[in-house]
């Protein structure tokens, strides 16, 4: 299966970050290109970026100019399409400017007040706007400490899903990445078993949509990311994903086998 490699920038890049993005596109596309030559059933890596929004635009059409195959997500969306909301992005903005995916409900969203019934909504509004969503579920140390990740990634879970179930809206697909508070930029990862019961139950929580690949992400390097590759779908990864040559040898461990 192929893996989803997502790197999610936060807040860091300006528009001179262009070369790191440039270098990017050239090592996925030679991965890809020994893949194809190589005629394995390596089926490698899916590549998304998710740089701040206001470079979004330009990587877009970098990417285009290239013919590159490294797809685009925002980091977050209003549930609505536009209006007075001083300081959002609408998902019919990031689809505008060239985002294919973006994540919904991460840590540090929420940390900024956002609520299980917004992401709801706007896993609605990208849905709506074609953006295939990346949504992030992870318990904090406290949760962790008493036993209660299960039931957290459920809560979260039923949650975020809550209106898509309601209105019956069939998803192509869904990305969810499993994403630990605690280990999000700390250096601490849990267990490699943790994780593999973490996507278990999250897996089971969202038996009833076809499409979805479970990912991890928290701290991921590429020290650490073979192990972690082999019990998930994919990695969502935040600080090593702003160094190219990190990146690539993360993306370099799912052609492995070519
Ligand atoms: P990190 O961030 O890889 O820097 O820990 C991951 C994330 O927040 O998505």
């Amino acid at each position: 299966m192929t893996k989803e490699i997502i790197g999610n920038w936060k807040m860091n890049g300006l528009l001179s970050c262009e070369a790191t993005f440039c270098e990017i596109m050239s090592g996925y596309a030679e991965y890809d290109s020994l893949s194809a030559s190589a005629d394995s059933d390596c089926e490698g890596a899916r590549l998304t970026i998710c740089p701040p929004s206001t470079l979004l635009y330009r990587f877009s059409s970098l990417a285009r100019e290239r013919d590159s195959r490294v797809l685009l997500g925002g980091q977050s969306c209003h549930h609505a399409a536009e209006g007075s909301f001083t300081g959002d992005i609408s998902a019919s903005m990031l689809h505008d400017c060239g985002a294919h995916r973006t994540l919904l409900g991460h840590a540090e969203r929420r940390a900024s007040g956002e609520n299980d019934g917004m992401i709801s909504r706007q896993l609605l509004a990208a849905l709506h706007s074609g953006l295939t969503p990346i949504l992030c579920v992870g318990e904090d140390m406290d949760e962790r400490s008493s036993g209660r990740t299960r039931i957290r990634l459920e809560e979260q879970l039923a949650g975020a899903l809550l209106l898509v179930r309601e209105m019956g809206i069939s998803m192509p697909s869904l990305l969810i990445a499993y994403e630990p508070l605690w280990a999000i930029g700390s250096g601490e990862l849990p267990s490699v078993d943790e994780i593999s019961q973490a996507l278990e139950c999250i897996m089971a929580s969202v038996y009833d949509f076809s499409e979805v690949s479970v990912l991890y992400g928290g701290s991921v390097t590429s020290k650490n990311a073979a192990a972690i590759l082999d019990c998930s779908d994919g990695l969502l990864i935040g600080k090593a994903s702003l160094d190219s040559d990190e990146l690539l040898s993360i993306v370099g461990l799912c052609y492995d086998s070519v």
